[in-house]
């Protein structure tokens, strides 16, 4: 059965006492409610084991936001996935354009990352999704083939039905641009077909795929609205209990 998704990327904003103080904010407000879809907020590493503790009697669940791609030693600073899954965290963002952009993380260091965080029984969100000049030049069909085939594709079907993808057009990310319902639909659609051509129907049926960029209270109904987006992946707006909130009853 397809999940609806929504989850929160806090990127690196957050003191951890301020993190607290937002995920003690969000576990209040949802405490009465029981939400049309799986919340999920994704925290820096520090955290992590804080606030999982925090929302383990609660419908919230918890995410990191990278993870190493080595299983462990002598990578001074690296937090691996066995580490992130030992704070009681479901989840790990990987592939997030930021990740790749600024870090340069590749396709081959993101299979790995893929590879460790499955095998340590975190969920991966991951992240595709092309560039302004990508959508200019109408090649984002080609460029998110290529982010799955380069780093997801690899995995065999058991393990693929424990992924969850995240389209983020990079141009929409932290800008105002949002894709259009129309936009997303049909790149979502465009990204189930490769789903369903390398694992079948009933996988990519069953596949969670979250739109992100610019994601916020006033476009997320139109957005969720659609056969192929199933939830979203929230940056700016998931540093607001209210805000956060707000996209959750969007479903
Ligand atoms: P944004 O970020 O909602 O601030 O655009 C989304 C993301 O990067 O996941």
């Amino acid at each position: 059965m397809r999940k609806n998704i929504v989850a929160g990327n806090w990127k690196m904003n957050k003191t951890l006492q301020e993190g607290v103080a937002l995920a003690t904010e969000l576990k209040e407000k949802l405490s009465n409610a029981t939400p049309n879809c799986e919340v999920i907020i994704g925290t820096p590493f520090i955290h992590l084991a804080t606030v999982s503790e925090l929302l383990k009697d609660s419908v919230i669940k918890v995410a990191a936001e990278n993870c190493a791609d080595k299983e462990s030693g002598a990578y001074t600073g690296e937090v691996s996935a066995a580490m992130v899954k030992s704070t009681g965290a479901q989840y790990c963002i990987l592939g997030h354009s930021e990740r790749r952009a600024y870090y340069h993380e590749t396709f081959d260091i993101l299979r790995e990352k893929v590879k460790l965080a499955l095998a340590h029984d975190l969920k991966p969100i991951f992240c595709i999704g092309e560039v302004k000049e990508e959508r200019e030049a109408n090649k984002q069909n080609e460029v998110v083939k290529a982010q799955l085939e380069g780093s997801v594709f690899n995995l065999s079907a058991e393990e693929f039905s424990n992924i969850v993808l995240g389209y983020e057009p990079v141009w929409a990310i932290g800008t105002g641009l949002t894709a259009t319902p129309e936009q997303a639909q049909e790149i979502h659609a465009y990204i189930r077909g490769l789903v369903a051509e390398k694992y079948g129907k009933q996988i990519a049926e069953d596949c969670t795929i979250l739109y992100g960029g610019s994601c916020n209270a006033k476009n997320a109904a139109g957005l969720f609205a659609n056969p192929d987006i199933d939830g979203g992946l929230i940056g700016g707006a998931s540093l607001k209990a209210d805000d956060f909130k707000a996209i959750i009853d969007a479903f």
